[in-house]
């Protein structure tokens, strides 16, 4: 019988941390909480000296001119010397960093120990030297999840380069908005990935997106035999490049403040913006929440099944674990590939003892039946954790119940890109784990919710997740060249003294918070945060669009999937056109964004100043009342609005 780390409160579907699992947990005593809330500045303090080594302790822990603030002033440090070089000099150079799993399963795991690590991210921070990369410089990063992905972050950060990752299932347009407003000038990528047992081009869109851009040198890692066009002068293989280099290259003396990498996500409007990470803040955080969170000890193996593209691939997949020396295995393909058992056969084959995946995955698992499940041992897993949305409580219970076999804590994990580690969860030593209840705020970070009069709310009463000062240390410190939209974003609707995280929440006890989700006009589709005006824009720029106005529609599997309402001009609706306007998202965004339903409609409900009411669609497309129209400008949409709504109520 395999250990249990967890016991349940008997009244209640509530949970708690065995003795076994308190005597084990990096953290188990609750008075943290309390004790680092008292004074947050020594507390981080402690706690970035007690994580991190620092070749120049700082001066000054915190300053604040809001709505700006810094943490740690002064420090100096390396970020890949703290997650590669320091754990090589403590003896553990052949301790395994990275487990890299290809999708084709007649190739075998690609492992890279501590001391692989270390050699072949110097050489390539070489190569990047030897490119021109300087201190400060933004380098593109448009890789899947190939072998080389930590290799190729953690050699900008051996230099200081600033990276700055695409997903890459992203289109070529995203990437090349996202070069020019980084101003890279070169670009890491591959030329192709494996995706459900096709090997897919990447060059080809990489070549597309780094057309017009500032990218004067293309870096290509391959990883597959597809056919691949190499522009003299421009593309070099990876490869070829690492052969020749040196293998030694001393860390750079970074300044904590200084940026450790941007990364771009989507807003309230349709542009995406650069938030930007620093060193010193972002990494303490990133391995204290690796630590207590995921409580990782010298003999777990982590699994976080984010790809890189997202801030959960980088804190979870790169920084976190390796800074804490950890073990980690990274995937490189498709969940269901070549069947719905691949990730169990994973957990088993590596042992993997901590979990982390989004409720998107688990829904779409407990959806294929648990037969998938039981042909592997899961019992080497201790620990699950959940990050993208919230999670319901049929997935919070199909994942403990069959993924985690009723032993293993969940720890609910919410975060933003921009507050770099996750900010509210529960610990596995402290507990407790409550179906849809993220938990309590990280220690040493400050919560309430409020209402829209800035009273804070009562038990159970919904409200808006506001973090209170001094600011968590892995807070985002701006958006890349556009401080007012940093402002305007996170420090107007509550002061520049308060940080608004546009989620709703509740409390649920006194401790707990429930988030409830999004409150502006984001949208998760399957845990990828998408905004309603990047996906109107894109629709808008076909030619026969007059307007158009796109809200999530609740999906049992997805989370949340867009519909679009389209107005046309000039031609009739048509399958054609449909198919064109879904065609140009895909393109324009990417497959992520793909609407679900476009909806012809003669109007779009308006409010008397012309503002398009989203919140009547939002309601249509759930089919419930949509409640007072007497300020619409144009009341007579409606009939028509509800008569194309109606495939609702087949
Ligand atoms: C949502 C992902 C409820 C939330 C790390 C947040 C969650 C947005 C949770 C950020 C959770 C993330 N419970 N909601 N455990 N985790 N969210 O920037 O709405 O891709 O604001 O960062 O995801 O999405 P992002």
């Amino acid at each position: 019988m395999a250990t249990k780390w967890v016991i349940k409160d008997k009244k209640k579907a509530i949970y708690w941390p065995s003795e076994k699992m308190k005597k084990k947990a990096n953290m188990s005593d609750a008075s943290i909480y309390k004790k680092a809330l008292n004074n947050p500045k020594k507390f981080w303090s402690e706690k970035a000296l007690e994580a991190l080594d620092w070749s120049k302790k700082w001066n000054k822990v915190y300053e604040s001119k809001p709505p700006f603030f810094k943490w740690f002033l002064g420090g100096k440090l390396n970020a890949s010397y703290n997650c590669i070089d320091r754990h090589v000099e403590n003896g553990n150079g052949d301790k395994e960093a990275i487990i890299w799993i290809p999708e084709p399963t007649n190739e075998k795991p690609v492992v890279l120990t501590y001391k692989d690590l270390l050699e072949k991210v110097s050489r390539f921070a070489n190569v990047l030297k030897s490119f021109g990369v300087k201190k400060g410089d933004r380098v593109g990063i448009y890789l899947p999840m190939v072998s080389e992905v930590q290799i190729a972050l953690l050699a900008c950060a051996r230099i200081g380069a600033v990276h700055g990752v695409v997903f890459s299932a992203f289109s070529a347009e995203s990437l090349n908005d996202r070069l020019n407003d980084a101003n890279a000038k070169v670009l890491i990528t591959a030329n192709g990935y494996y995706r459900k047992g096709k090997l897919l081009d990447l060059k080809k869109k990489a070549d597309q997106g780094a057309k017009g851009s500032p990218v004067k040198k293309v870096i290509v890692i391959k990883r597959g035999e597809v056919k691949t066009k190499m522009s003299k002068g421009r593309d070099y293989w990876f490869h070829e490049l690492m052969e020749k280099a040196d293998p030694e290259c001393k860390p750079a003396e970074m300044n904590s403040e200084s940026p450790l990498f941007i990364l771009y996500t989507s807003g309230t409007t349709g542009k995406p913006k650069g938030v930007i990470h620093d060193t010193g803040g972002y990494l303490t955080y990133a391995y204290w929440t690796s630590k207590w969170i995921f409580d990782l000890h010298d003999d777990d193996v982590f699994w976080c099944t984010a790809d890189v593209g997202w801030i959960t691939g980088h804190t979870y997949a790169c920084y976190g674990p390796l800074a804490c020396g950890a073990t980690q295995v990274i995937y490189e393909g498709a969940p269901n590939y070549p069947d719905w058992s691949r990730f169990w056969k994973i957990v088993e084959e590596n042992q993997v003892s901590v979990f982390y995946t989004a409720p998107t995955a688990i829904r779409m698992f407990a959806k294929q039946g648990v037969e998938f499940v039981k042909k592997h041992n899961l019992n080497s897993l201790r620990v699950l954790g959940s990050v993208g949305e919230p999670i319901d409580k049929d997935a919070w219970m199909w994942y403990f119940n069959h993924i985690g076999n009723k032993r293993c804590p969940i720890v609910d994990t919410w975060w933003q890109t921009e507050t770099g580690g996750i900010q509210i969860s529960a610990l596995p030593g402290i507990g407790p784990f409550i179906p849809t209840v993220a938990g309590r705020p990280f220690p040493g970070t400050n919560f309430v919710i409020l209402d829209e009069s800035r009273k804070e709310v009562k038990k159970n009463e919904g409200g808006y997740l506001i973090q209170k000062p001094p600011f968590a240390p892995g807070m985002l410190r701006g958006v890349w060249g556009n401080p007012k939209r940093y402002e305007k974003t996170y420090f107007s609707d509550y002061g520049n003294k308060l940080y608004f995280t546009s989620d709703g929440a509740k409390y649920f006890d006194k401790n707990n918070i429930r988030v409830t989700g999004r409150v502006d006009d984001t949208m998760k589709v399957a845990g990828h945060r998408l905004t309603t005006g990047e996906l109107e824009d894109a629709i808008a720029t076909y030619e026969h669009v007059s307007e158009c106005a796109v809200v999530p529609e609740p999906d049992k599997i997805r989370g949340q999937v867009p519909v679009a309402f389209v107005v046309l001009k000039g031609v009739k609706e048509s399958e054609k056109i449909t198919e064109d306007i879904i065609k140009q998202v895909i393109e324009e965004i990417g497959p992520t964004a793909k609407p679900k339903q476009i909806i012809f409609v003669n109007e779009l409900p308006k409010t008397r100043s012309g503002k398009i009411m989203r919140r009547i669609l939002k309601k249509l497309v759930i089919n419930e009342p949509i409640g007072n129209t007497m300020t619409l400008q144009n009341p007579e949409s409606i009939a028509d609005l509800k008569k194309k709504t109606n495939y609702k109520r087949k």
